[in-house]
């Protein structure tokens, strides 16, 4: 769906974004992370339209963005990292004013409207001032404004940014929705927690380039060689330990009182073998568990990489 080749930004002698490369495919919802002032509003902008490349070219649902920029706008849906908001509109006039924009007319323009205020969860609030709304409730409604034109890819700048947790848990709902919409969504953020539960893939950027991209799994497998996991059993731990020992995938057991901790080379596949060996020779497992699992950690290791 879409496609950056070596995309160069310079803001006079600074090098905002230095020779990128990214492939989003469709129905993806692609997490773009990086530390502030990493290039990810840049990049997103000029994938936008919005700002001028100072090199390199993108393609979106296989048509040159660079060279068809009206066009790829049609596809697209915006949110940008500020509240472009007016104040002094109703919810519902705020929404059919961009509607109007993009040309979605007559009874299709009303329903648009509703369908996009029930979306985000603010067909109750249509009536009241967007300056009343809480940042939340103005977020979602920048959301819906950037669905008006039922794109096909939605450029998502740190929507989450600044959120409570209720808030982000109702955003990565409505994200859910969109996934199943079949939309292909690139959001950023600066945290990575805020986005390996929603994220189907995920890029890592820094000082302008890409420094590791793939599946949440894959990131993992780059950055640590093993995986490590702690089981805890109630009893029968000689039995386990048996048991363990003779999957070649695990390369070290330590033996704690009740729980065993292993280094695992492997994948999803792996990972649930193991559990099941130990399973069908009836070990009472209370939990299995990775430890190493911590997204945050790959991100600090990455990014501090990138640093020497
Ligand atoms: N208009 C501009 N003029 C000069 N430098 C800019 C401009 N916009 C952004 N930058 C610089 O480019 C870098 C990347 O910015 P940005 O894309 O906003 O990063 P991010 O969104 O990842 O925080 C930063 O160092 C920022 O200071
Ligand atoms: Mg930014």
């Amino acid at each position: 769906m879409l496609q950056i080749k070596n995309l160069c930004k310079k803001y006079g002698k600074f090098t905002a974004v230095d020779n990128l490369n990214l492939h989003v495919p469709e129905g993806e919802i692609f997490g773009f992370v990086g530390p502030n002032g990493a290039g990810k509003t840049t990049t997103m902008k000029i994938t936008a339209g919005l700002l001028r490349e100072t090199s390199g070219d993108i393609y979106i649902d296989g048509i040159n963005a660079f060279q068809n920029n009206r066009k790829v706008k049609e596809f697209i849906g915006y949110m940008p990292d500020f509240f472009g908001v007016y104040d002094n509109l109703k919810v519902n006039e705020y929404l059919d004013f961009y509607a109007s924009i993009y040309d979605v007319n007559g009874r299709e323009r009303k329903k648009v409207c509703d369908d996009l205020l029930e979306l985000v969860d603010l067909s109750h609030k249509k009536d009241s001032y967007v300056d009343s709304l809480s940042r939340g409730m103005k977020q979602r409604l920048c959301l819906a404004r950037s669905l008006v034109h039922n794109p096909k890819l939605l450029i998502l700048d740190e929507p989450a940014s600044g959120m409570d947790p209720r808030a982000r848990f109702e955003m990565k709902e409505i994200l859910k929705t969109l996934k199943d919409m079949g939309k292909t969504v690139i959001i950023s953020s600066h945290i990575l927690s805020e986005l390996s539960e929603i994220c189907t893939s995920i890029g890592i950027i820094d000082k302008g380039k890409i420094v590791m991209s793939g599946t949440v799994e894959e990131i993992m497998m780059k950055v640590y060689s093993s995986r490590v996991v702690q089981i805890k059993v109630l009893s029968k731990m000689k039995e386990a330990v048996i048991v363990l020992k003779e999957i070649p995938c695990i390369r070290n057991i330590i033996e704690g009182p009740n729980t065993l901790e292993i280094d695992v080379k492997g994948g999803e596949e792996d990972m649930k073998n193991i559990l099941k060996s130990l399973v069908n020779k009836d070990i009472p497992i209370v939990s299995f568990a990775e430890t190493n699992g911590k997204l945050e950690d790959v991100f600090m290791k990455v990014t501090e990489r990138s640093e020497e």
